[in-house]
């Protein structure tokens, strides 16, 4: 192995740092440079001549890219947005447009139903405050709709109470003859489900939207039950004619009811 002089060593160790290349002989610069090949120039120090070496001061190739900094590095690693949220996310503004609807209930309903809350009180007794049933049935969690699909039977019912619904308090099926399980029955409760008569069209609306809607979770039924439907629901019932036809009012009530002509 040629020694090489000191002080051309230094040289050499000043040149590259003014180039800014990394270490001063052949070993350092693999060192720092890691594993990007050592430019071939470089490589000889024993054989070339020592003042040649020098002064061809070798020129390598680019200095290998600096490595990206940490952000970058971090973006890079980061998990990606995975693809199933792609549609979750376009979906967000039309669900953000349900949410809105569902919680928003527009003030006239909203008059509506307290209307139908106060008329409840008269029910809830028998009924239960959520109606939950006790002496009377049980008109919460989706029951009272399977009894009536059909509010105007709904009103009908309230307007007629059991005893006038059959003629007698004897047991007589009422509602939905296909209701799941087999339709109700006046005889199924020791209490007597009393007549409403005395209800305007309106509380009667109110009350049977309420109860439908508010205790039993049916959706916004404003469109259907009101009181043009209630009052049609109360002339029909008086006329003897139910929605379902397997069941007939008192006859005597009817007769009652029609008015006199003379
Ligand atoms: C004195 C107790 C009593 C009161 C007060 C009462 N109910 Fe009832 N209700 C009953 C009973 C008992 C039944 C079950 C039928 C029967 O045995 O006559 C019933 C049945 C019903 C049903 C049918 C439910 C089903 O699915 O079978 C509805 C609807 C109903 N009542 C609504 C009302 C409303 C609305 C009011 C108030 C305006 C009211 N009830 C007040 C006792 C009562």
């Amino acid at each position: 192995m040629t020694e090489i002089p000191e002080h051309l060593l230094k040289r050499s160790k000043e040149r590259r740092a003014a180039l800014g290349l990394p270490g001063g002989e052949g070993g350092d610069a693999q060192a720092a440079a890691g594993d990007a090949p050592v430019p071939a120039e470089a490589a000889p120090v024993e054989t070339a001549p020592v003042a040649a070496r020098a002064a061809a001061a070798p020129v390598p190739a680019a200095p290998p890219p600096p490595p990206p900094p940490p952000y970058v590095q971090a973006a890079q690693g980061r998990k990606r947005i995975p693809f199933w949220a792609m549609p979750v996310i376009a979906l967000l503004p039309l669900w953000a447009v349900i949410y809105y609807n569902a919680v928003k209930v527009p003030p006239q309903n909203d008059d509506v139903l307290a209307q139908g809350a106060t008329v409840y009180a008269a029910c809830s007794g028998c009924h239960g405050p959520t109606g939950a049933g006790g002496s009377g049935a049980q008109l919460n969690q989706g029951e009272v709709l399977k009894t009536w699909p059909d509010p105007k039977g709904m009103m009908q019912w309230i307007h007629l109470g059991a005893t006038d619904w059959t003629g007698s308090t004897s047991k007589a099926d009422y509602g939905d003859p296909k209701r799941p399980g087999g339709p109700h029955n006046t005889a199924t409760h020791e209490a007597v489900m009393p007549a409403f008569g005395d209800l305007s069209a309106a509380d009667l609306a109110a009350v049977t939207r309420y109860v439908r809607e508010t205790l039993s979770g049916a959706p916004d039924e404003t469109d259907v039950v009101n009181e043009e439907l209630a009052q049609s629901a109360i002339d029909d019932a008086d006329k003897g004619s139910l929605v379902y036809k397997n069941q007939k009012p008192d006859p005597a009530r009817i007769k009652a009811s029609t008015p006199s002509s003379g």
